[in-house]
């Protein structure tokens, strides 16, 4: 076995001998239910680990994760995991949460072929096509990777906000919030990129489907 593979097997015994020291019934509390605040859909890159940039516990967070961050309308793991989150959990937030530097943003911006990641990503080339004039505008190739970042992170919270699930939590008065996160791999912090949805009043106002927030 490799020294990772050992290393791992015993930061596991580690961490369960320092939790079960700041709480002898730590895990006993966590092991009938789970009532997390918080449903998170990151990107499934290494250097985002949901639960440790946000310092949150174990009970705290939901997630899902894939490449990107997406929200695509016929995904049934994201359609299943939001469900469960909305309906059965009662999550008071959810964050959609990309970062600066993301592979497959990245990879959506060239014309050469990846792989199967290439059917994936075709929504950020949407994405790409219908803010491309404002896209264009900037002449900085790392600030217009940038800012498709932004833009993809700021279409999956409209994705989320319009799906049947969220829209009937809203119509029933359910409290949920949904907000659009970046990250940054160079300072380990995250922005809040002020599209946070309430309710489904803000889906009335035509001009955020430009994205232009
Ligand atoms: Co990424």
């Amino acid at each position: 076995m490799s020294d990772f593979y050992n290393k791992i097997l015993e930061n596991n015994k580690k961490w369960v001998a320092s939790k079960l020291a700041l709480d002898p019934d730590f895990f006993n509390k966590l092991k009938d239910t789970q009532k997390p605040p918080l449903l998170w859909i990151g990107c499934s890159d290494s250097r985002v680990p949901a639960n440790e940039i946000i310092g949150a516990q174990p009970g705290e967070v939901f997630v899902h994760r894939n490449i990107a961050n997406m929200v695509i309308h016929s995904d049934m793991n994201m359609l299943s995991v939001l469900d469960y989150s909305v309906n059965a959990l009662k999550v008071k937030h959810i964050i959609v949460c990309g970062h600066y530097g993301c592979g497959g943003v990245k990879a959506a911006m060239g014309s050469l072929p990846v792989g199967i990641i290439d059917n994936w990503i075709r929504h950020i080339k949407d994405s790409y096509r219908f803010n491309e004039h404002e896209i264009e505008q900037i002449k900085d190739e790392n600030e217009k990777f940038n800012k498709l970042v932004e833009i993809n992170i700021i279409q999956q919270v409209l994705n989320l906000a319009v799906t049947s699930i969220v829209q009937k939590a809203w119509s029933r008065g359910q409290e949920l919030s949904i907000h659009g996160w970046v990250y940054g791999l160079d300072t380990g912090l995250v922005k809040d990129l002020d599209v946070t949805f309430s309710s489904g009043e803000r889906l009335k106002d035509n001009s955020i489907y430009k994205l232009n927030f």
